[in-house]
């Protein structure tokens, strides 16, 4: 149970400028990679979260030099003195993004004992393609005791996954960057943060082609020099500021994004009568009218990301006319809308689809956010709604936004934190 809560007024709408920095599911990628390297690596433009902390922590678990300047957003690591292997559960738990260290690890030194992944309970979230894809370069994947035990010279192999999974494709190319020969994975999720990772691979002399595309070719390299890499910024945490900018009837400029990133939100955004202009990297979004409903299906990118159905699920709560979403990638990702309900949203959920029938306003009630992405979907309720919003477990959010309250209270917002007594 978190000590705080967050408190929130609604009604104001968002207006002025912010910024986003690295995005956590790319720097959660990007990390590990370092692991492969001969040399050490500087990685920059880093999100100030709880979750790149875990990452230094398991950094220096394993024995690496790490030099980590949380507001230059920087992290240096030096991954010559690392020897060991076996991360418990104790560190891995605390995050999705530590099972990255199999591949990694793998690639490294051929074995690795790694402790289950945690995350956010949206679904079951099983890993057996990462585990189809290790076994395909050669490695000998055991599972058992809520421990991966994996070992193996690895040898590049043509690796073709039954679903897209994004995080099967980074721990794929993680392992193949170090493997002897060529890999070839078919079926690779397209990302943008899988792209980041190829360009940081390739800055250390790795051989990476095809990222961004379906079919994602690696050449096993016999030797990694050290880099300095930016990674890029945000893709969710832009699409949730544009999306808490519109449901508060705004006017919200965020600069330091990647418009082409975000074509699927702003696609729906301008459908349902939202001003969206944009330059090489910013991001103007307006709102002065009632909002149309829409009708909404999660798809890998580049279609409408998951974890931007949550915050827009928010924003649909008050819009005009029915709107139909649909949750195509996880089983369980409706929670904040029961949520929601007590705060006067009318939802009916049908097994993977949502109906939000637009009510006038919400109204602020003591709600909990169940996993981070819900979390930022009842941020965004709170600031829309009439009177006062108390959520619980905020602790969610800070793993993926960065000082969210600062953020939005310097774009107008009344967010605050209270220690619960
Ligand atoms: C990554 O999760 C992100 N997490 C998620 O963001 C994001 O929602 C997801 O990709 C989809 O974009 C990180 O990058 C740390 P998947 P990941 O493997 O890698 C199923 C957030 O809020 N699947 O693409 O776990 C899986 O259960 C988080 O930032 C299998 O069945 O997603 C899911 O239903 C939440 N078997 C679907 O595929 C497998 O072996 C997509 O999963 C792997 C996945």
């Amino acid at each position: 149970m978190d000590r705080y809560k967050l408190l929130i007024t609604g009604g104001n709408p968002l207006r002025g400028e912010t910024s986003v920095y690295g995005g956590k599911n790319t720097s959660v990628a990007v990390l590990p990679a370092i692991l492969l390297c001969d040399e050490p690596c500087t990685v920059e433009n880093l999100p100030d979260i709880e979750d790149v902390h875990v990452m230094r922590d398991m950094f220096m678990l394993l024995g690496a030099q790490v030099k980590y300047d949380a507001k230059r957003r920087s992290m240096t690591v030096d991954p010559r003195p690392v020897t060991a292997f076996h991360v418990s559960y104790q560190y891995t738990q605390r995050m999705r993004a530590s099972y990255y260290l199999w591949g990694a690890l793998l690639g490294r030194c051929g074995q690795c004992e790694v402790g289950y992944p945690g995350g956010c309970a949206i679904g079951n979230r099983p890993f057996e393609q990462h585990v189809k894809g290790l076994r395909a370069l050669g490695a000998q994947v055991d599972d058992y005791g809520g421990m991966i035990y994996a070992k193996g010279t690895l040898v590049g192999a043509d690796v073709f996954f039954d679903r897209i999974t994004v995080g099967g494709t980074i721990n794929v190319m993680l392992a193949a960057a170090r493997a002897h020969g060529n890999t070839t994975i078919h079926n690779a999720a397209r990302e943008p943060h899988i792209v980041d990772l190829a360009n940081f691979l390739n800055s250390m002399g790795g051989r990476v082609r095809g990222a961004g595309t379906d079919t994602i070719r690696i050449r096993g390299v016999d030797y990694m020099h050290g880099s300095r890499y930016s990674v890029i910024p945000d893709q969710i945490e832009t699409g949730t500021l544009m999306i808490a900018a519109a449901a508060t009837h705004g006017d919200v400029t965020i600069r330091g994004c990647i418009p082409t990133h975000m074509e699927a939100l702003t696609a729906k955004l301008l459908e349902m009568g939202v001003q969206v202009t944009d330059t090489d990297d910013a991001i103007r979004v307006r709102s002065e009218r009632p909002h149309r409903a829409v009708n909404l299906k999660t798809q890998e990118y580049p279609g409408f990301p998951t974890d931007l159905q949550q915050p827009m699920s928010a924003m649909l709560t008050c819009a005009q006319g029915d709107s139909i979403v649909m949750e195509t990638i996880f089983e369980n990702r409706f929670k904040h809308l029961n949520e929601m309900q007590r705060m006067g949203a009318k939802v009916r959920i049908v097994e993977q689809t949502a109906i939000i029938e637009g009510v006038p306003d919400l109204y602020g009630a003591p709600v909990t956010a169940t996993d981070l992405r819900a979390g930022a979907a009842l941020v965004i309720a709170g600031l829309m709604a009439k009177g006062t919003t108390e959520i619980y477990e905020p602790g969610f959010i800070e793993r993926g936004y960065e000082h969210i309250e600062e953020k939005l209270r310097s774009l107008g917002a009344e967010i605050s934190r209270v220690d619960l007594d």
